[in-house]
């Protein structure tokens, strides 16, 4: 039966479940990864395949991810033990909820790092140490914050400190408040930077970079990339968003609420493009640059820059408000379980999952420093967990939740909850989670075998 409220509490509209959704997707993903992916492969070709798997894939699957949550009002585990229950299907597919997270875990421990180094540079930068970088003097300063593992320390605590208390003051105390605060914030902030940018007089090549299609610069790997990104930055695959979904009020429409998330969040990845690229043409730097493009070149353009000493403050102020707002949904389905579960408060299971992701995050940052030498598979341990989340157990989340839906779930269940008025668009719907999704996922995953 279709539950009204969780025991976590409901968001108080459906504005709130939208922005709150669209928070966890907006992130470094879109500010810090996109642009720097994007550069390594190649521009406009990469740009079109990752729109192709939010549309046909991503946006599918969240409709899959909302429908389960709120149906169920429970944390994922127990939501998809549930339908698995009500639908008379094996039970077992509540280990998808676990494997998610597992995953939430994973992704945090990184995640947290990088958003370590965006708060140390928000204080570099807010406090004038930013002034008249060269190439190399910012390229010191980056590999000098890696090389200090106690800093680098100091920052994550910082970071893991500021997202549990978020998530243990609850659904609507933590969750619903930050929500209010942060986004209007990161758009007014990102809305100002774009209109920066425009006034370097690279616009247009940036524009053409991101948008013009060259295909022989992408490759199958390139593909995998787009697909694992799609993933990662719409928050699915991991249960995040099924969490959300289980907060959201009772009439509001999944459909619609999930084609504005999509949106906002490609909005907000094309415009960090939009914001990223003019600068780094404009002072002659390397789009391909990787991980090291926001931290190391941009700060050279911004202390070149007219005005560059605020901007680049205001960026990295965006950036750590956008990496907050999502590292809460990566832990909020493994809290909202624990106090199901165990009937744990809040607080201590923010402070159990707090220790956890603190204690893991301490290996990621060990893989600039003192585990540096620790390769597994010739990659550091921070590259692994970026890989083995985002480019395989992300998408495995997501071909899991699609085949659930699609091929178990009853689809009387899945018709009421998303109540789509018309009988065409809900086919659509339909076939794309039954067979385009599971299809294309499970495609892209052989030819990267
Ligand atoms: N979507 C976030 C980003 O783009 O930065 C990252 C993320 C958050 C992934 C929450 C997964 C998740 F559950």
């Amino acid at each position: 039966m279709s539950k009204t409220e969780s025991i976590h509490g409901t968001w108080a509209s459906r504005w709130v479940f939208i922005f709150a959704a669209a928070g966890s997707a907006v992130g470094l993903g879109n500010i810090w990864k996109f642009p720097y992916i994007v550069g390594e492969n190649g521009g406009g070709a990469f740009v079109l395949v990752y729109l192709a798997c939010i549309l046909m894939v991503g946006v599918p699957v969240m409709m899959g991810e909302v429908l389960i949550g709120r149906r169920a009002r429970q944390s994922p585990v127990n939501a998809l033990h549930e339908l698995a229950t009500e639908t008379g299907v094996d039970t077992r597919w509540s280990l998808v909820g676990l494997m998610g997270v597992l995953a939430g875990f994973l992704i945090f421990s990184f995640y947290s790092v990088v958003a370590g180094w965006v708060l140390h540079y928000v204080a570099l930068s807010g406090s004038g140490q930013m002034v008249d970088l060269g190439q190399e003097q910012a390229g010191d300063l980056f590999n000098g914050l890696l090389a200090d593992p106690s800093t680098l320390f100091l920052w994550h605590s910082l970071f893991v400190a500021l997202v549990m208390t978020v998530v243990a003051g609850g659904v609507i105390n933590g969750l619903e408040r930050a929500t209010r605060l942060l986004m209007p914030a990161l758009f007014a902030l990102l809305v100002v930077l774009m209109g920066y940018s425009s006034t370097t007089g690279q616009f247009g090549n940036a524009w053409n970079f991101l948008f013009g299609f060259d295909f022989g610069a992408l490759s199958w790997d390139g593909v995998l990339v787009a697909l694992g990104h799609a993933f990662f930055t719409l928050s699915l695959g991991m249960g995040a968003i099924m969490a959300y979904g289980s907060y959201m009020p009772k009439k509001a429409s999944i459909g619609g609420a999930v084609l504005t998330i999509a949106a906002l969040d490609t909005l907000v990845a094309l415009m960090s493009g939009l914001v990223i690229f003019p600068i780094v043409f404009a002072t002659q730097m390397d789009p391909g640059a990787g991980p090291g493009l926001m931290f190391v070149t941009l700060p050279v353009a911004f202390s070149q820059m007219p005005g560059g000493q605020i901007i680049g403050f205001m960026f990295f102020v965006l950036v750590a408000l956008a990496a907050l707002s999502s590292a809460i949904s990566l832990v909020e389905p493994a809290v909202a379980w624990l106090v199901e579960r165990k009937g744990f408060g809040r607080l201590k299971s923010c402070a159990l999952i707090g220790a956890l992701v603190w204690l893991l995050g301490i290996g990621a940052l060990g893989s600039f420093n003192f585990l540096s030498d620790f390769e597994p598979f010739g990659k550091n341990i921070f590259d692994l967990l970026d890989f083995v989340t985002a480019n395989l157990l992300l998408p495995l989340g997501g071909i899991c939740v699609a085949l659930f839906v699609g091929w178990r779930l009853k689809q009387s269940i899945s018709a009421d909850e998303l109540a789509i008025s018309n009988p065409l668009l809900f086919k659509v719907w339909y076939a794309l989670i039954r067979f385009v999704a599971p299809v294309a996922i499970g495609f892209i995953f052989l030819q990267n075998l």
